[in-house]
């Protein structure tokens, strides 16, 4: 089960290695490396595709993959239904698996790179929905090989944040997600609160409601026309968070054309806009650079490395500070 010396894949396309991989689809095998690694002195943690890291050359420890796919309904009534879905099933197509069983709310997170037990770490979002709404609970498997069952309240989700990330970050303990249990409606139940995403479905809809499908399409076709395919120009997504600020500061930051909107009681400043204007939107650095139609998404066009990438992010963050005085929070996790 065990593998020494294995090349790990992200969609940042970076080189990097770990001196042992796991790949877990039971419980039983996810305990085995959890208990292989204690008597190894080893660090575990775990990664799901690499589509949220950058990782360095050298990772230490031993990094697991949980590759358990099941899809299992554990409740349902007249208005939902709770799934509890392997960590190891891919995003996307958890979203059109649902959509065809005709359980509703994901469709706005359709094509999300990534897998199911990655989605709670960075607690995913996207055209005015977050992961947090539907999930009910994360099951985990403790250093001490327990099964725990963390309801939302405990895992401590925020904007593209959660306790997981934040114990990745500051603990070796392991901690491995192997399942989630989601919450989706038994009816169509349309959020069309993001408005370029309903501009978009009122310009092509016949009918006053578009369906939860036809949301569904207009999110991949937004995020088509914006986005890299990572599959083509390595990238992980957004490379930074949109800064929360408070009302000085928005106004502020109105005055310099950035036009921060209201979130949670305070404001958001789009990250993408603060770089736009402190010109990089166009920037290409050697192997790295902008994506010039969302340039808050960094990409490695071939041969870039972790640190060349750290680098770049790091002159952005300069800039941004320079002009605007707001610090840039990275948004996938550095792994070393
Ligand atoms: N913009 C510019 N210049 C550009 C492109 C965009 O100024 O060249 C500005 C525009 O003002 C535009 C704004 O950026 O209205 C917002 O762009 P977008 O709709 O792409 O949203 P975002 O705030 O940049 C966030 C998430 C995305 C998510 C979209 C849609 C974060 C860090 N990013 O981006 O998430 O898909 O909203 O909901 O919150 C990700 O996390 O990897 C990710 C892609």
């Amino acid at each position: 089960m065990i593998r020494a010396s294995a090349e790990l894949t992200n969609t940042f396309a970076l080189k990097s290695i770990a001196p042992y991989a796991a790949d877990l689809t039971t419980l039983d095998e996810a305990r085995q490396a959890i208990r292989y690694a204690r008597e190894q002195g080893l660090t575990l943690r775990t990664l799901g595709e690499g589509s949220n890291v950058v990782l360095l050359p050298q990772v230490k420890g031993l990094v697991c993959r949980v590759l358990n796919t099941g899809v299992t309904v554990i409740g349902m009534d007249e208005q939902y239904v709770s799934i509890e879905v392997g960590a190891g099933k891919n995003w996307h197509e958890l979203v059109s698996q649902t959509l065809a069983e005709r359980w509703y709310g994901l469709e706005n997170l359709a094509l999300i790179p990534g897998s199911v037990g990655a989605a709670p770490v960075q607690n995913i979002g996207a055209y005015g929905v977050e992961l947090e709404e539907f999930l009910e609970s994360v099951t985990v498997i403790r250093a001490d090989g327990s099964v725990q069952v963390l309801p939302t309240s405990a895992c401590a989700l925020g904007y593209r944040d959660s306790m997981f990330k934040r114990h990745f970050v500051a603990t070796a303990e392991p901690l491995i997600i192997f399942s989630v249990r989601l919450r989706l409606y038994r009816q169509p139940r349309v959020n069309l609160s993001y408005t370029e995403l309903e501009k978009m479905l009122v310009a092509q809809s016949r009918h006053s409601q578009p369906t939860p499908q036809e949301v569904a399409k207009a999110v991949i076709a937004l995020r088509q026309s914006k986005l890299p395919d990572p599959a083509q120009f390595a990238n992980a997504g957004s490379f930074f968070k949109n800064p929360v600020i408070d009302g000085s500061v928005a106004q502020r930051l109105q005055r310099l054309g950035v036009e921060p909107y209201p979130f949670q009681g305070h404001f958001k400043a789009s990250a993408a806009r603060l770089i736009d204007l402190s010109g990089w939107k166009d920037v290409r650095h050697g192997a790295l650079g902008c994506w010039p139609q969302q340039p808050l998404v960094l990409v490695n066009y071939g041969g870039g490395t972790a640190q060349d990438l750290l680098s770049f992010a790091q002159q952005i963050q300069r800039s941004v500070q320079e002009k605007f005085q707001l610090e840039l929070e990275l948004e996938p996790s550095v792994v070393s």
